[in-house]
């Protein structure tokens, strides 16, 4: 994997250092708030070593996101696969940042880039991206980024049970061509 730079962000490699910050993050009630509960200190090293797992088996997964002007590690965004439990195939596009940094455009900034990297394969037809419906901020971001609702492959988280609020996801994606097409469309 190549670092990737934006104008504000690195997006490079997880290190061991990012572990830290990345717990407390996971255990931040307002950035879980979508998530049936935020993550203790095992949980969210076992969500890194899943990812890096993911890049030295599919050779593309969630980048750690690193601010230019501080060097400070804020969270990831990537293309990357699903959790066995989610009921998708393919790539989709994610994200995660520390709150305090939540409003600057850097979750769209990360994304475009590592969607730009993720389409020069000629060989990826669709990026998909899911969430609760509650997710404003989530919603707004693929939004911004061109995904259209995909109503067809919305689905009930299968780990949570029937009725819980958390449970219906939807989904939206975007295809190679549409983002080919239409770069300045982004906002
Ligand atoms: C989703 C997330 C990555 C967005 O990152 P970001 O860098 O703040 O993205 P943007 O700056 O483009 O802001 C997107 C929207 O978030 C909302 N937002 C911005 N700052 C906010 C804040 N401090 N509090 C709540 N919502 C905020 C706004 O609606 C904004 O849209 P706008 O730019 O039209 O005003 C971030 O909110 C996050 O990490 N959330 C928690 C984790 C999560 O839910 N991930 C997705 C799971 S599917």
């Amino acid at each position: 994997m190549s670092t990737i730079e934006t104008d504000r962000l690195r997006l490079r490699h997880w290190r061991e250092e990012d572990r830290a910050p990345f717990a407390a993050i996971n255990a931040d009630p307002a950035v879980m708030r979508h998530f049936p509960s935020v993550l203790t200190r095992a949980q969210s090293d076992a969500l890194v070593d899943r990812i890096v797992r993911e890049w030295a088996t599919a050779g593309r997964s969630f980048h750690a996101v690193e601010e230019k002007a501080t060097g400070r590690f804020i969270g990831f965004v990537g293309v990357g696969g699903f959790a066995p439990a989610i009921p998708l195939r393919g790539l989709q596009v994610g994200w995660r940042l520390a709150r305090d940094i939540w409003g600057r455009g850097y979750a769209p900034e990360a994304a475009r880039a590592t969607m730009d990297d993720a389409f020069a394969d000629p060989g990826l037809a669709t990026i998909l991206s899911y969430t609760v419906a509650a997710n404003a901020p989530s919603l707004r971001v693929m939004a911004k980024l061109g995904l259209a609702r995909a109503p067809e492959l919305d689905f009930e988280h299968p780990e949570l049970p029937e009725g819980h609020h958390l449970r219906p996801h939807v989904v939206h994606r975007i295809g190679r061509d549409v983002w080919l097409a239409a770069p300045a469309a982004r906002a």
